[in-house]
């Protein structure tokens, strides 16, 4: 019997998902404008590196693209005080056009991008109780949102994808791999202490 595309990309990454976690709540998110600036740094980064996949896979669902989440992100740095991001990844990935229809590697990446605002439910609610006046949440907001709206349908899509499962799965822990090495990246820019990216 075929394995079900979602099921087997929780369990083959469900270990990359516990190692991330465990290194940003080291970070301690809200801790500092800093800290928060950091985070909201690295989503930045894997938003638009990795627009390409995570677009192409939104345009079969007819979900919207990235750009509103992105403009999201420079808002809340912005109110951060910080003025540029903290990293200016390439867009190493977006190379197909948004109108071919998304391949393993596009549902493998988009699954953990999409997969990222699980987590956007539990911050959004630390972020409004921790954060300081004036500080914005629009990300995180919207992540919740996306949580209860998107992610449905995004799986709803994942499970009926016609593609191999390997190398989607592949895609999706290549994906947990970069965000390790963007964290890894931003915590050097800003002199904080961390573990290798493995
Ligand atoms: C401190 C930060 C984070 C926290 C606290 C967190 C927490 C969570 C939680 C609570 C879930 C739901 C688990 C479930 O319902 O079984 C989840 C799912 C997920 N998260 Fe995170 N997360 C964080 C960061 C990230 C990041 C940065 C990524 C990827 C770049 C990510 C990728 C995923 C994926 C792909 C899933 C979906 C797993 C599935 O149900 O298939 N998370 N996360």
């Amino acid at each position: 019997m075929q394995r079900d595309l979602r099921d087997a990309l929780r369990a083959e990454t469900s270990s990359s998902h516990e190692q991330l976690d465990r290194k940003m709540r080291g970070l301690d998110l809200f801790g500092s404008t800093c800290h928060y600036a950091a985070y909201l740094s690295l989503m930045r980064a894997l938003h638009v590196a990795l627009s390409g996949h995570v677009n192409r896979v939104a345009a079969l669902l007819e979900l919207a693209p990235n750009d509103e989440l992105i403009a999201c992100l420079d808002r809340d740095l912005i109110s951060a005080d910080q003025l540029a991001p903290l990293i200016d990844p390439p867009c190493e990935l977006g190379t197909n056009a948004v109108s071919e229809s998304p391949d393993a590697v596009d549902w493998g990446t988009a699954y953990v991008i999409e997969g990222s605002s699980m987590g956007g439910v539990f911050l959004y609610r630390q972020a409004k109780d921790k954060l300081p006046e004036g500080i914005g949440t629009e990300f995180l907001q919207q992540l919740s949102e996306n949580a209860a709206k998107r992610w449905p349908v995004f799986t709803a899509g994942l499970r009926s994808a016609e593609v191999q499962p390997e190398p989607a799965i592949r895609a999706a822990k290549g994906t947990f791999r970069k965000t390790e090495e963007f964290l890894a990246q931003i915590l050097d820019r800003l002199g904080l202490p961390h573990e290798p990216a493995t």
